[in-house]
């Protein structure tokens, strides 16, 4: 039997098509939505013994997000498990962007997954049960100057997802935030991927292993890679004027 339909933002490429890829051997039926749409279609040609609905639609515009959730009602597609990924990065300081990379970061990091995960926890809990997994990072967990609005941004999907496990979770429904480090995808620069060593960097496929196990166990926050979760733990126990200063020393580092 299936195990009903997940709903994948951003399964284009990275991580989110490494979810794909995941749940449709789990036996997921899925949704699969991100701007690429050849992408999308082309990846729904590999995945065997499941349905794969493409939605097309730019996440970082209010009419792509309407376009989403309709296309999602009209055709009566249960979501049970979602799976909010899709995500920008800009890696400059705040006074180095302009205005519209900052209307899309926040549009697509934030507006999006709240939305989308608004429109669908109210079906969820009329069900009584659902399933959702947000895509934050371990900069969520303390400051990265230089990529001030992007750290910003995954530190607010981390505060959502705390919130909203607590929330509803007597209704049956369990939200995760999966928060990935470094990991080897389109959008990791070449020269964050060159000055950092390997351990420190995952395979798509490794975040979305982790992730999933996450979810399915009903975990509240995954920080996935062993190295990361010593890093984080080590960093817990420091004051946060050293960690500030150590992150802005490392992007600084990372940034030459
Ligand atoms: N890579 C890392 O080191 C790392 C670390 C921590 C957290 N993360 C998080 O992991 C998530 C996935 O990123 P990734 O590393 O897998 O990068 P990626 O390969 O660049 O994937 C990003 C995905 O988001 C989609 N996307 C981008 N802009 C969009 C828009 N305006 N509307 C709809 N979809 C859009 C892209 O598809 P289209 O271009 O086809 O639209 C693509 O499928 C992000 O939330 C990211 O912040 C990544």
């Amino acid at each position: 039997m299936g195990r009903g339909t997940a709903l994948i933002t951003g399964s284009s490429s990275g991580i989110g098509e490494a979810f794909a890829r995941l749940l449709a051997r789990e036996g997921f039926d899925l949704v699969l939505t991100a701007r690429r749409e050849e992408k999308l279609l082309n990846l729904t040609k590999e995945l065997t013994g499941v349905r794969a609905d493409v939605i097309a639609a730019d996440l970082s515009h209010p009419e792509g997000i309407e376009k989403l959730l309709l296309t999602i009602d009209e055709k009566k597609l249960d979501i049970n498990l979602a799976i909010n990924n899709a995500g920008m990065m800009v890696e400059k300081p705040l006074h180095r962007l302009t205005n519209q990379e900052i209307d899309n970061i926040l549009a697509l990091n934030i507006s999006a997954i709240v939305k989308i995960t608004r429109h669908l926890i109210e079906k969820m809990a009329r069900r009584g049960h659902g399933r959702i997994l947000n895509v934050a990072s371990v900069a969520a967990f303390h400051p990265f100057p230089g990529m001030d609005i992007y750290s910003a941004t995954k530190a607010f999907v981390l505060s959502l997802s705390e919130s909203l496990a607590e929330n509803h979770r007597s209704q049956g429904i369990f939200v995760t935030a999966l928060c990935p480090g470094i990991t080897d995808t389109e959008m990791a620069e070449k020269n964050i991927i060159d000055s950092v060593p390997n351990f420190m960097i995952a395979r798509p496929e490794q975040v979305a292993r982790e992730g999933y196990d996450a979810v399915m166990g009903r975990e509240v926050v995954r920080i996935s890679g062993l190295a990361n979760r010593l890093a984080l733990g080590l960093a817990k126990h420091q004051p946060r004027s050293l960690i500030r200063k150590l992150s802005g020393l490392a992007t600084r580092f990372v940034s030459r």
